[in-house]
C-alpha cells in the first residue's frame, strides 16, 4: 500500500525542476469566478534564474503561490522535479515547502521578537536540525548575506535591506532547491535592491545553484535574471532569455 502522504511522481526531461501543463488557477469571487492563471505552459530547468513580470492582477503572485506549493491549480498538472503537486495532500505539501522551497516576500516577515540569527535558525526546526547546528548555520548564513555584525540585532533594528537579507538567509536555510521571491525589492531603494540582486545572483555560481524564481515589477532587478516571462491577464505573453 503507497503512504498516505506519497505524492504522485511523473518522469520529466533530465534537468527540469518545474513542468507546468494546461495550468489554470481560479478563485471564487462573491458568485463571479475569477480566473487569476490559464493555460499556463512552463518548463523551468534546475538552476534557473526566473524574473515573472507584468501589470498589476496578471497573476504574478499567483503563479509563484503554485510554484512555491503554496497552493494548488484548479486545472492542469505541476511537476516539481518529479512529483505531482497538484495531486499532493496538505501533508505532502507542507513537507516539500519546508524542505525543499524557500520563500522571500516583499514585507520580509521577520517575527519581530526574534533575533536575526533566531529568524533564520527557527526555519531549520521543522527539518529536525539539532539546535547547535541551527546556530552555526545560521551564523554562516548570516555571514553569507553580509550580516555578521547583526545576528544579535532584532528585526526593528535593522534596515529594510537588512531585514530582507535575513530574510533570504532564513529562505536558505534548509538548502532548498528554489527560492520563490515575490516583488522582494518592492520595498527598497534603488541601492539596497541592486544589493539583494547581486546576492540572489551569486546562489547561481555555486556547484549546486539554487533555482531562483522572482515576480517583479522593476525593469532593473528583471534586468538580472536569465529569463524573464512577462504575464498578462493569466497567461505567459513572453519568454525571453536574457544572456545573462
Ligand atoms: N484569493 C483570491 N481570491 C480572489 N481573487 C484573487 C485571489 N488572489 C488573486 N486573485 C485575483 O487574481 C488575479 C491575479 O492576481 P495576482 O495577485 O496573481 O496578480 P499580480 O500580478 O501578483 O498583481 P500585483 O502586481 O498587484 O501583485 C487578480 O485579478 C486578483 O484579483
Ligand atoms: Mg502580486
Amino acid at each position: 500500500m503507497e503512504e498516505p502522504n506519497e505524492t504522485d511522481r511523473q518522469a520529466t526531461a533530465p534537468g527540469v525542476l518545474f513542468e507546468l501543463r494546461g495550468v489554470e488557477r481560479r478563485y471564487q469571487r462573491g458568485s463571479a469566478p475569477v480566473v487569476a492563471l490559464h493555460g499556463v505552459n512552463l518548463d523551468v530547468p534546475s538552476g534557473d534564474f526566473l524574473s515573472i513580470e507584468g501589470p498589476s492582477g496578471s497573476g504574478k503572485s499567483t503563479l509563484l503561490l503554485l510554484l512555491g506549493a503554496l497552493e494548488v491549480p484548479t486545472a492542469g498538472s505541476i511537476c516539481f522535479d518529479g512529483q505531482r503537486l497538484d495531486r499532493a495532500g496538505d501533508a505532502a505539501l507542507t513537507r516539500m515547502r519546508a524542505e525543499r522551497i524557500g520563500f522571500v516576500f516583499q514585507q520580509f516577515n521577520l517575527v519581530p521578537t526574534l533575533t536575526a540569527a533566531d529568524n533564520v535558525a527557527v526555519a531549520m526546526v521543522a527539518l529536525g536540525t539539532a539546535r547547535a547546528e541551527r546556530r552555526e548555520r545560521a551564523r554562516s548564513l548570516l555571514e553569507q548575506v553580509g550580516l555578521e555584525h547583526r545576528t544579535d540585532h532584532l528585526p526593528s533594528r535593522l534596515s529594510g535591506g537588512e531585514q530582507q537579507r535575513v530574510a533570504i538567509a532564513r529562505a536558505l536555510a534548509n538548502r532548498p532547491q528554489v527560492i520563490v521571491a515575490d516583488e522582494p525589492t518592492g520595498n527598497l531603494d534603488s541601492a539596497n535592491a541592486a544589493e539583494i540582486m547581486r546576492i540572489l545572483s551569486e546562489l547561481q555560481d555555486d556547484e549546486h545553484p539554487v533555482t531562483i524564481v522572482v515576480a517583479t515589477h522593476d525593469e532593473g532587478v528583471a534586468t538580472r535574471a536569465r529569463r524573464r516571462i512577462r504575464l498578462r491577464d493569466g497567461t505567459i505573453v513572453d519568454d525571453v532569455a536574457t544572456g545573462t
